[in-house]
């Protein structure tokens, strides 16, 4: 009997199996290696055509989904664009390397890889994209040459939503290495971004008008921001981040344009700042022209080493002209938590808050901050600044 039992059991499950399986959707996507649709991994032939007819080939197929893989080799790129909205979701598998054009005048676009208006995207695999920004660097001269050259940033994404990038690496961009605007729902895991710590403007992931994103497992060192948050960004997760080299997690600069947008709600958690110069910072112009809100943020489980400005929210920024400093800005920030964040500041100063006269900073909560400067305790500094602090505060806390 029982040997009956379990050989029934063992043919339902097999049913089972069998039924599972066929009802799975039966079309794989069609692969499409880019190295049998014309493309050289020799380093030298630029493959910009070949990627662009395989794209639209991808992008058109309407009786399934399509991948699109870059096995090892390395795929010399000119600029390219990839357009939507496609008929499918598309896999981009990047295995390979692809490399930029050292020259940066061989790159006309402001993005060497640019997506445009694709829904269901994912990137992904174990490959790089080499920016070749060296050759580039000391031409990027726009702090004293207002006709200065300008350089491409590695990839952009525009109207792109429900997409995802895993698991790549970007090497020295010539700007910066990602870039995304009007973007909604989009995950980035497992990322590694790399350009020396005295690169210019190499940002690492950089977003305006953007929603719904969630960066988790990622590692940023480069010459600018880690991640810099801008105008229109609302509800934003970061975890499990790794920064430094670089200019810290930044918001803003904000204030200076007039159709600027709020932004609100983001969570920094788990994250490391390692010998960056600032850490967490909200800059806004002195001079503003918008009136938004900066609001809903909460900061949580953050460790600092060896950081500049470890707590930062400057609402005079006015780095050079012709920003005039005079006025106050007309960004409102408020209901910022901060809570257990730790470390070592490499100045004296480690929490500064200085906030705007006309709109001053409101719901600033600290919980558990402590930043010790070379074995001592640090200083805060506060301005037009309202809110709350509970538990150890080094430094002293100056909220009022
Ligand atoms: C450069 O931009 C123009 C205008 O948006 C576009 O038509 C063209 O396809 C782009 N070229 C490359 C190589 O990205
Ligand atoms: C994108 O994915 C969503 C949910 O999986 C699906 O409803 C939609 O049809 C997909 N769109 C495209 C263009 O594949
Ligand atoms: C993505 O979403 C934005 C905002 O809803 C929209 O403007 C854009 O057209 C969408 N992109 C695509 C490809 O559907
Ligand atoms: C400014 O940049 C342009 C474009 O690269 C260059 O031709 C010019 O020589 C630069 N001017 C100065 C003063 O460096
Ligand atoms: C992003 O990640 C979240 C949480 O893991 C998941 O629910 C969502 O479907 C992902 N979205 C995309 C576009 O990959
Ligand atoms: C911080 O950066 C220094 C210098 O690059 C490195 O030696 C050290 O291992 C890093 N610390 C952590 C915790 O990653």
């Amino acid at each position: 009997m029982a040997f009956i039992a379990s050989a029934l059991k063992a043919l339902c499950l097999s049913l089972l199996f069998i039924a599972v399986v066929a009802s799975r959707p039966t079309t794989r996507p069609k692969v499409f290696n880019v190295q049998h649709y014309g493309a050289k991994p020799d380093g030298r032939t630029d493959n910009a055509n070949a990627f662009t007819s395989i794209w639209k080939r991808a992008c058109a197929r309407k009786s399934g989904s399509s991948k699109i893989y870059v096995p090892k080799g390395k795929f010399y790129l000119g600029g390219v664009e990839f357009i939507g909205p496609c008929k499918n979701q598309i896999e981009f598998v990047i295995d390979g390397i692809l490399l930029a054009p050292s020259n940066p005048s061989d790159i006309k676009n402001e993005t060497w890889i640019n997506f445009m208006h694709i829904n269901n995207l994912s990137i992904s695999g174990a490959g790089t994209l080499d920016g070749q920004g060296k050759e580039s660097w000391p031409r990027n001269d726009c702090s004293r040459n207002t006709s200065c050259p300008k350089l491409a940033k590695t990839m952009g994404f525009a109207f792109v939503n429900y997409s995802s990038i895993t698991g790549i690496t970007s090497l020295n961009s010539k700007m910066g290495h990602f870039d995304f605007l009007s973007v909604h729902h989009f995950n980035i895991t497992g990322v590694t971004i790399t350009a020396p710590g005295d690169s210019p403007n190499t940002d690492g992931l950089k977003f305006g008008f953007c929603s719904d994103i969630h960066i988790s497992n990622t590692n940023i060192g480069t010459g600018d921001d880690c991640i810099a948050i801008l105008s229109g960004t609302t509800n934003m997760d970061i975890s499990n981040v790794m920064c430094g080299p670089g200019h810290g997690i930044s918001v803003g600069s904000l204030g200076k344009y007039k159709e600027e947008k709020d932004v609100t709600g983001l969570t920094v958690r788990h994250t490391v700042f390692n010998g960056t110069s600032n850490g967490i910072r909200i800059k806004t112009w002195e001079s503003s022209a918008s009136n938004i809100v900066v609001s809903n943020f909460v900061y949580e489980n953050i460790h600092m080493i060896n950081v500049g400005n470890p707590i930062n929210i400057d609402q005079k920024y006015c780095p050079y002209p012709p920003c005039e400093k005079k006025g106050e800005s007309h960004v409102q920030i408020q209901y910022i938590l901060l809570k257990n964040i730790h470390g070592t500041s490499k100045n004296k100063v480690a929490v500064n808050l200085q906030c705007s006269k006309s709109y001053p900073c409101k719901n600033i909560e600290l919980i558990d901050i402590d930043l010790e400067h070379k074995g001592s305790p640090s200083t805060a500094v506060c301005e037009n600044v309202h809110g709350s602090a509970h538990g150890k505060m080094v430094p002293q806390q100056c909220l009022n």
